[in-house]
């Protein structure tokens, strides 16, 4: 019998493939599933297979996870707990999507994942793999009574014992997780919020904004139908925009993030996220919805949106409830169409001007000569009717008052 491995190469899943073996005595099929971590993927064949796998499979998703995953998440404007862009979370559904197509290729009765027991992968991965393969048995080595290793040490000792012997460095480092939306940074000293992140050692896609340039740099950006096309004029694949703003964004010192935020098993948990282009491109599209959605439907989106984000935190992808709100955003969507152009300085994102063709901003309504639209008059009776309540409340508390 085989299963599956969501495999990285790092020590963890490298651990539990003679684990997997001698556990539970299954074929072990490696795959590592590319969301454009922008990792060395080299000699990630011959490392699986050295320690025991029979085979490795390394799937590039980056474009799916771009359209089918990430896209949707803009256009809902989907951000956990007021700052948190889901680029972990947004990406587990459609690992698990690979690891339940993969298994089923190779007909094998079982998917593994190196979760820990105290995260919310664990869950985005299980309630992945369960609402897509209802039948495929899941194994977590870390909640597992028959996984003795409680140290990176002791990972090293086991697969020496079981005869690999790979270069494994046993300092710690952050646990980060890495695809082409953003990079995560748990542990060290970050583990306690009173600490100030130490940013030099830290970051990865950028630079803090104290080491920005001090000239700013202007980007424009296109969009179709709430879909970005464009990045200054210049026709993209969404993927290759969100590499371009993680450039422009990164060295400007955009989108570092460092929240305590509230985990699905209860626990609050301290991270430093950096999302430079996705920050962007966020914001900009924000910036269009503002001139382009009538004020009630941007009032129910706002809801959608934070809906989204519970849902995708939570790992629900795969529900009929994602699909709904998904459907909602989508038909939003129709005039989100046009440019929005910033300035990226030292950690800033500045207006530079948004048009649309389907702008609702109207200057002459807004400016002060009176036309045939709007009559300053109407406001009279508008006001006393939308004033109605108040008044009359306050009218009977001053009678109240009166006795
Ligand atoms: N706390 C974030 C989330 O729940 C990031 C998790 C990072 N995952 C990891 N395996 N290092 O989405
Ligand atoms: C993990 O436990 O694998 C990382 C943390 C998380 O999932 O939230």
């Amino acid at each position: 019998e085989k299963v599956v491995l969501a495999y990285s190469g790092g020590l963890d899943t490298t651990a539990i493939i003679p684990w997997l073996k001698e556990n539970y005595d299954y074929e072990v099929i490696c795959c590592c599933v590319d969301c454009g971590q922008g990792e060395e993927l080299d000699g990630l064949d011959e490392r699986a297979k050295l320690s025991g796998a029979t085979k490795l499979y390394i799937e590039d998703i980056t474009d799916e996870f771009c359209d089918d995953y990430i896209v949707p998440c803009v256009q809902a404007d989907a951000v956990y707990e007021n700052k948190y862009l889901l680029g972990t979370s947004m990406a587990r559904p459609g690992i698990a999507k690979k690891l339940v197509e993969i298994a089923r290729k190779e007909n094998a009765v079982a998917i593994c994942h190196g979760a820990t027991g105290k995260g919310n992968d664990q869950i985005r991965f299980e309630l992945s793999i369960k609402a897509l393969a209802p039948d495929i048995k899941i194994i977590a080595p870390w909640r597992d009574d028959k996984w003795k290793m409680d140290s990176r040490e002791s990972e090293i000792e086991y697969c020496k014992a079981h005869g690999i012997h790979l270069p494994f460095s046993t300092d710690q480092s952050y646990s980060r997780d890495r695809n082409l939306w953003h990079i995560s940074h748990e542990g060290l000293e970050l583990e306690d919020p009173a600490n100030e992140p130490n940013y030099d050692h830290l970051l990865v896609l950028g630079v803090s904004p104290e080491k920005a340039p001090d000239e700013g740099e202007y980007v424009t950006m296109t969009f179709e139908k709430g879909v970005p096309t464009a990045v200054n004029g210049k026709k993209m694949k969404v993927s290759d925009i969100i590499r371009e703003l993680n450039r422009l964004g990164g060295k400007h010192g955009i989108g570092i993030i460092d929240i305590v935020e509230n985990r699905v098993v209860g626990m609050k948990s301290r991270g430093v996220y950096e999302t430079p282009g996705g920050t962007i491109l966020m914001e900009a599209h924000r910036q269009l919805e503002e001139l382009v959605l009538d004020r009630a439907t941007m009032d129910v989106k706002k809801d959608m949106g934070n809906r989204m984000a519970q849902i995708v935190y939570e790992g629900k992808w795969f529900t009929p409830l994602r699909e709904a709100v998904q459907a909602f955003v989508e038909s939003t969507q129709e005039y989100v169409t046009g440019e929005v152009k910033f300035k990226l300085y030292k950690g800033n994102i500045i207006k530079a001007g948004t048009t649309s063709p389907y702008s609702l901003y109207s200057e002459s309504l807004a400016s002060f000569t009176t036309g045939d639209l709007y009559d300053h008059h109407d406001a009279d009776g508008f006001i006393t009717l939308f004033g109605l309540p108040l008044k009359v409340r306050a009218m009977k508390m001053q009678e109240l008052e009166k006795n």
